[in-house]
């Protein structure tokens, strides 16, 4: 097992029945890539992009990082977004979030990991932002209303980068969503955080925040 052969015996007998299905499959897919999506999710294994949507590869890019985090100065989902945005023209930018996810738990209960701790820094930040609603959530939806926070904060994060703003300057066709999915069931949840222009994104923000804490404190 230390080649890992099970995973090479998936995979042969994956691209054979993709193959069966359809014949041009991947001689097409190698010539280009067309995707109308961008999925900004968590790096969380049970979160797999493509299947939750059911897509096929070449229908969706993706780029994943610990809590689903947008963050001005990384470069790393920085230059995902401008090439998805710039180079392949995607239409939608999807942050997607997820119910009991681990990173934002570990921010809710104060749990140390070590170097990770200062990348979940950026939820701890939204925490405190929202503390005194936070605390009027009951403890058992407090989890739920932090990752859904997480999410539209990131949403906001994502339209006021240079990227999406420029896009929408030039008129380019360009949603950005705030989504979460619930382990338990499968479903994806959309926050209702869309925003197809730099106009829309202040009442967006607003809105979705509040109904966070409409749905959770009752
Ligand atoms: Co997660």
């Amino acid at each position: 097992m230390k080649k890992l052969k099970n995973l090479f015996d998936n995979n042969r007998l994956w691209a054979e029945r993709t193959k069966q299905n359809d014949p041009d499959f991947f001689a097409t897919l190698s010539k280009q890539q067309n995707p109308e999506y961008l999925w900004i999710g968590c790096s969380d294994s049970r979160v797999p992009a493509n299947e939750i949507v059911d897509l096929l590869p070449g229908e969706l890019f993706v780029h994943r990082n610990v809590a689903n985090i947008v963050v001005h100065t990384d470069h790393n989902c920085l230059s995902v977004m401008q090439y998805a945005v710039e180079v392949l023209k995607v239409k939608h930018i999807m942050v997607v979030g997820h119910y009991g996810c681990g990173g934002v738990q570990a921010v809710l209960n104060d749990a140390k990991f070590g170097l990770i701790d200062n990348w979940l820094r950026h939820v701890g930040d939204i925490k405190e932002k929202h503390m005194t609603q936070l605390n009027a959530v009951p403890e058992e939806k407090r989890l739920d209303a932090l990752i859904e926070l997480n999410v539209i904060e990131q949403v906001r994060n994502v339209c006021r980068t240079n990227i999406v703003q420029e896009a929408w300057l030039r008129g380019q066709n360009l949603t950005v969503h705030g989504w979460v999915y619930g382990l338990v069931n499968g479903h994806l949840h959309d926050l209702e955080s869309v925003v197809t222009c730099t106009d829309e994104m202040a009442d967006t923000y607003k809105s979705a925040a509040q109904r966070v804490f409409d749905r959770n404190i009752k």
